[in-house]
């Protein structure tokens, strides 16, 4: 994985960078000479991995530099994506216009030809659905969509689990009352207050719920979770058990989600 990685940066020893801890994993990004690369570490990822491959060409995803088991978990190597998630501060937008991009870009991801994908389920109605639409999976630049990453459960579903994750995603981090741009601007029916909150806690109740994020690059979490030190795995999966039983972390920084 190191060999792969320190070629992929040029040779060049990486700028190490903690990016990102979740409940099942941790990601970092590894920076030299310009180049970017992302790692990703956690018990399953070969279902992202191929996933990835279907989707390129497809849509706007990262390329995978490499995959590999080590120190019992799966790591999945791939080089940075333009752009920054939508939740950014950079990007500027009021909370309206990232409602209405989210749902245009939701529309369009629903309409992809996907007859032939492989993973999901193939029924009347379902659709190509990403499977984890929040904020920091949709990165845009110039305005417009650049990628989408942490593809590990995109395939054919119901459509609503993408629009549950968006309105969640978007309360989230913007409180209530943005719903509904991100359901007009999809072309969904218009849906009472109570349709919408239900809809919203289905993504509540899914186990990708109760992720976080540390603030910034190099806090204290980034100390004890170096790429290059080896350590159990056990400690990128600290959990604890939530009220309707889902393990997950215990928060320690404001979440991005
Ligand atoms: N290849 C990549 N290029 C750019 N940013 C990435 C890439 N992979 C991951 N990221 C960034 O790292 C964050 C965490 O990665 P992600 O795959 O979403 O992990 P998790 O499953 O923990 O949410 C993403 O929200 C994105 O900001
Ligand atoms: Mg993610």
């Amino acid at each position: 994985m190191r060999a792969s990685v320190e070629s992929a940066l040029g040779e060049r020893p990486a700028e190490e960078q903690f990016a990102w801890m979740s409940w099942a994993g941790t990601v970092w990004r590894l920076a030299a000479d310009g180049r970017v690369v992302y790692v990703k570490r956690a018990a399953h990822l070969e279902g992202e991995r191929d996933r990835l491959a279907w989707l390129a060409g497809r849509w706007p995803v990262p390329e995978t530099i490499g995959f590999f088991h080590e120190l019992g978990d799966d790591w999945l190597v791939t080089h940075a994506v333009r752009g920054v998630p939508m939740y950014d501060p950079s990007v500027g937008w009021v909370p309206d216009r990232v409602a209405a991009t989210l749902g245009a870009i939701l529309r369009d991801l629903h309409a992809t030809d996907a007859g032939d994908c492989p993973f999901g389920e193939k029924r009347a109605g379902h659709v190509l659905v990403h499977g984890d639409y929040c904020l920091p999976n949709v990165l845009v630049e110039e305005g417009k969509l650049s990628a989408l990453v942490d593809v590990g459960q995109t395939g054919l579903g119901n459509p609503e689990i993408d629009l549950a994750a968006g309105v969640w995603t978007l309360q989230y981090n913007y409180g209530p009352g943005f719903a509904r741009t991100l359901l007009d601007a999809y072309g969904w029916p218009p849906m009472s207050d109570a349709a919408i909150e239900k809809l919203r806690r289905k993504y509540n109740s899914s186990p990708f719920m109760g992720r976080w994020r540390p603030k910034g690059a190099g806090g204290a979490a980034s100390k004890s979770a170096g790429l290059w030190s080896p350590r159990p795995a056990s400690s990128t999966r600290r959990r604890s058990s939530g009220k309707d039983g889902i393990s997950r972390p215990r928060p320690s920084g404001p979440s991005a989600r």
